[in-house]
């Protein structure tokens, strides 16, 4: 698992970019959820961690394609292809995040 910042340094509405290697993940704070993705998005080079929060969807800041948290699906265009998802566990105060394969 991957240390990701401290709860308290993550409110509710506010993403955090964490460097890992090629690939990037964004972890979001949704009223009391913490949700991760690949931070880039699946179109062309932006960085969803940016994007705007609303719910559980992240628009993306380039061209306005929504992904779902959740599921990382896109919901809306141009996107067609989902982000990866990752795994988030909350200990003693600290995110981190298990980097799906
Ligand atoms: S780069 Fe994200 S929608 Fe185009």
């Amino acid at each position: 698992m991957i240390l990701v910042c401290a709860v308290a340094d993550l409110p509710d509405g506010e993403a955090h970019r964490l460097e890992h290697g090629d690939a990037p993940i964004a972890v979001f704070h949704v009223d009391g959820e913490y949700f991760a993705i690949d931070d880039t998005c699946t179109h062309q080079d932006a960085s969803l961690a940016e994007g705007w929060l609303e719910g559980c969807t992240v628009e993306c800041p380039l061209h306005a394609s929504c992904f779902d948290l959740r599921t990382g699906k896109p919901t809306g265009p141009p996107a067609k292809v989902p982000v990866r998802t990752h795994e988030v566990v909350v200990r003693d105060g600290n995110i981190y995040v298990e980097v799906s394969a």
